[in-house]
Order: C-alpha cells, then structure tokens, then sequence
C-alpha cells in the first residue's frame, strides 16, 4: 500500500520541474510537497501506520523521495535566483559613459579676493594686516581723528549710534588708525592696513550701501612726504589694474588728513580715452587719501615733529564693482547663488 503511495508521489516528481520560470511557482511546488499538508508530509506521517518490519524500507523509500525533491529544488532555486540577479544587473545597468551630474562648487565672493589680493600686495611691502572693532566709540571713529562733537564734517557720514552719543557702528575703518597709533606707543613706525566692515545710513541704491567694506592704510615713519604716497599708490594700481595704469592725485579734503587728495586711475576699460565707465573722463577714483593731520599724530601719541606719515582708504566695493564690472552695489550682499557662481566664471576670463 505505501510503497504505491510513494511510487505514485515520486513518479510526480518526474515533470514537476520542468517549465519552472519564475520563484514563486517554484514555492507552490515547496508547499504541494513539504508544506503542512504536502504529498512528501503526507507520507512521512504515514510511519505510524507502517508495521514495525517494513518501517526501515519504507525509511529508506521515503528519503529516496525527499532527496529527489531536494536536490531538484535546490538546483532549479539556484538558477532561478542567477537569473533573477542577472535581468537586475542588466536591468540597473550604469552607462558609465554618461555624463555625470555637475556638482556645484562654492565660490569665494569676489570682494574677499579683490581684499586678500589688496593684502597680498600690501603685505609684500612690509604692510601688517590688523583688525579693529565694528562697534566703535566716537572717541576713536571721529574725536581723535580731528573730528570733534558739532563738527560740520560729522554729517558726511551718517552714523548709526548704538548707545546714546558715545558707542556707533563704525562710519569708516579710519578708527583703527588711532588705535593702531595709540597701541605703538608714539615711538614706532608704523606699517598697516585694515581691512573691514563699515556703516552708515544711507538708503540702498545701485551705488549706497547700508553696510559696506573699506580698506584702511597707515604708514608712520620719519620725513614721509605726499611723493611717497604717490609711489606706493602706482604699485597698488598697477598690481590691480595692469601695468599700463598711471595716476593721479586730485585736491581733496579730509578732518584727518592735510594735504588731503582723492586718487584716481587711468581708466582701464579704455585706455584713458574716455568712456562710460570713467563717465568720459579718462580716469576713475578710488580712494581718499592724505599726509596724516598733525593733531590726528598728536592726538595718538607720536611727536609731529619727529614723526610724519601717510593714510588712505578704499572703497573694496568699489575697487571689485571696477575691476569686474559689477554695477549694483547690492550684488555683493543678495547672495543670489547665480551671480556668485557669475564671479568665478569673472574670474577665469
Ligand atoms: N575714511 C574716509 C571715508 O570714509 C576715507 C579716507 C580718506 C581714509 C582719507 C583715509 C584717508 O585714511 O586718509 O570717507
């Protein structure tokens, strides 16, 4: 009776698994045979029924049965898992010869390396690159610098005071001169240039910023005269603008400073010619400049008698809008990804 039984089951397992095509076919088949109720469980279950003296031939049957089932399973599981990782691999294929996605790259702001080049330049000339406080006490922004309370020149430079009438956002980098001074103990010379944030309330335009960036210069020493101005400025420019620029000093006025100049460069778009970007002049501004006023000395510690010395301040803004040919000074503070990626590619041409 089992031998039949098993006979018949195993006789099923000759086309069983044939034609299997996919995983899941293959575990009905698991489940016709193994599973609760399966033919192969089935007959495992039947070994009660079996007499003691055909228990072992019906042993040796059955396992017969499992190891055909088993070993057939198992290779065509194999081949079903291969080819199931191959049509993935083939279809999750990477066309490695695609063009990648660009990955953006950060660019430096173009006003921190008009800054870094002005330092470098200064630098090679024995300058220190120093810092000073962006909330500033009024001694120090405008008292020590000749500029005393009620004086008409205060109003050039709208400042916004912090604290009554004594603390303000800085209206210029020119502070950190006296503090510079003041520091050197009135017996050093002194080589500087800072660097820095400054304010004022000015309503934004294309040309006016709220807050903006200047770059302080300061030099110290003895029987400094305007020519030596005149010299180190021709390096600066043309380190900046090309060896072809020349300058200038125009007359000016400044509290700390006498004589005082604003100093131009040849412009370089055309050559000094005359176009729109030097407004049909030949030459641009780009900084105020002067011998340091001797109560400005005096009032820091150094002997006008003994020591002379030279300043200016630039407008970083101004020297970047010029040499990349920005013409809204809110370019700078938007952050508007587009233009910063639009200063790399300034930089490259
Ligand atoms: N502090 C001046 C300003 O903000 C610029 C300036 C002019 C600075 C002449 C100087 C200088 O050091 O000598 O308008």
């Amino acid at each position: 009776m089992y031998k039949e039984k098993i006979a018949e089951v195993k006789k099923s397992l000759s086309n069983v698994f044939t034609n299997i095509s996919d995983l899941k076919t293959l575990e009905n088949i698991r489940i016709e045979y193994m599973g609760k109720n399966g033919k192969i469980t089935e007959l495992s279950s039947m070994i009660k029924e079996i007499p003691n003296e055909d228990k072992k031939d019906f042993g040796i049957a059955l396992n017969e049965v499992k190891n055909i089932f088993n070993e057939n399973f198992e290779k065509i599981k194999k081949e079903l898992e291969e080819k199931a990782i191959n049509e993935k691999l083939v279809k999750e294929a990477v066309d490695v010869t695609l063009p990648g996605t660009k990955i953006k790259n950060g660019a430096p702001n173009i006003l921190e390396k008009i800054i870094e080049e002005v330092e470098s330049v200064f630098m090679s000339m024995g300058y220190d690159v120093v810092d000073g406080p962006e909330i500033e006490e009024d001694h120090y922004n405008f008292e020590l610098l000749n500029i005393p309370k009620g004086h008409p020149a205060r109003d050039a430079q709208d400042t916004f005071y912090v604290k009554d009438e004594d603390y303000l956002l800085r209206s210029q980098t020119s502070p950190v001169q006296a503090r510079v001074m003041l520091a050197s103990g009135g017996d050093k010379p002194i080589r500087m240039i800072c660097p820095g944030k400054t304010y004022r309330r000015d309503a934004d335009d294309a040309t006016h910023s709220h807050q903006f960036m200047q770059i302080e210069g300061l030099l110290v020493d003895k029987d400094v005269s305007l020519s030596d101005l005149k010299g180190t400025f021709d390096v600066i420019a043309k380190k900046l603008f090309g060896e072809d620029c020349v300058t200038r000093f125009r007359p000016s006025y400044y509290q700390f400073t006498e004589p005082s100049v604003e100093t131009d460069i040849s412009c370089f778009a055309c050559k000094g010619k005359g176009c729109s970007l030097c407004k049909n002049t030949g030459w641009i501004t780009v900084s105020g400049a002067g011998i340091v006023h001797p109560n400005v000395l005096r009032n820091c510690g150094y002997d006008p008698k003994v020591w002379t010395g030279f300043a200016f301040g630039f407008g970083a803004e101004r020297l970047a809008m010029l040499k990349y040919g920005i013409n809204d000074i809110r370019t700078f503070y938007q952050t508007d990804l587009r233009e910063l990626e639009n200063f790399d590619r300034r930089e490259d041409d």
